[in-house]
């Protein structure tokens, strides 16, 4: 049985002031709800230690956005999982959309990452997903299978099945627009088959796949209701403790 993870990507918002103030209102609308999911929060870098101090003995858990393969060196501007784990990070996001779209990172740099990762106890958030002009094109499952082809690529299964997947067609990202429930179950149940190829039943069938794209109150509760559906990233919603928690409810 997979344990839903409904994860919030800050991106580059908040503060370490407003992070504060975000993560404990978050605290308090969980003091009143009943969690039965995983929930993790990914805020910038600059507030990544406050947030696991202030979230030490809460259901929250803190990942990063993003992290470099090597433990450190000369690499300008650029954090280790070691730096990540020292300040108390479970997870990493990998592979985000925006990582590939606007900062060039490519299949084989996110493989490296996602290898270090695992290498270091860091959960790994592999996302992937297609751009409209894929999805219209036709090549959606095409574009599905590189990314994880590559991604994965050198991975062992026993490494794999430590990791959360997380499907994010690139049109939906920020735009307004979902993913159909139906739409997004296809995909999702499109790489479960995948993964049984690459690996076995059993890993696939224990792998989180989350969903995002847009999610919010409003359509969270029958996404997450799809079979293969296993959680949500989520973005926009996730910079108001009420939408969150909307969201972390209706796993
Ligand atoms: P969104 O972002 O919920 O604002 O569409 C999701 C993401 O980029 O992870």
């Amino acid at each position: 049985m997979r344990k839903k993870i409904v994860a919030g990507n800050w991106k580059m918002f908040n503060n370490l002031n407003e992070s504060v103030t975000l993560i404990s209102e978050l605290k308090q609308e969980l003091a009143n709800t009943e969690v039965n999911c995983k929930v993790v929060i990914c805020p910038p870098f600059t507030s990544l230690e406050t947030a696991t101090t202030l979230l030490k003995d809460s259901v929250v858990e803190v990942g990063a956005q993003n992290m470099f393969y090597e433990d450190n060196g000369a690499y300008t501007a650029e954090i280790s999982a070691g730096m990540l784990l020292s300040v108390g990070c479970k997870y990493v996001i990998l592979g985000h959309s925006e990582r590939r779209t606007i900062f060039g990172e490519n299949d084989e740099l996110i493989n490296k990452k996602i290898k270090k990762a695992l290498a270091s106890g860091l959960i790994p958030i592999f996302c992937i997903g297609e751009t409209l002009a894929e999805r219209e094109g036709g090549v959606t499952e095409k574009v599905i299978e590189t990314q994880v082809k590559k991604g994965l690529e050198g991975i062992s299964e026993e490494d794999f099945k430590k990791i959360v997947i997380a499907y994010e067609p690139v049109w939906a990202i920020g735009t307004g627009k979902t993913a159909t429930p139906a739409q997004a179950q296809e995909v999702h149940a499109y790489i479960r088959g995948l993964l049984t190829s690459l690996y076995s039943k059993e890993a696939a069938d224990g792998t989180v796949i989350q969903y995002g794209g847009s999610v919010k109150p409003e359509n969270a509760k029958e996404l997450l209701s799809q079979a293969d559906i296993d959680g949500a990233l989520v973005g926009g919603a996730c910079l108001k403790a009420k939408s969150f928690t909307e969201i972390i409810k209706c796993a």
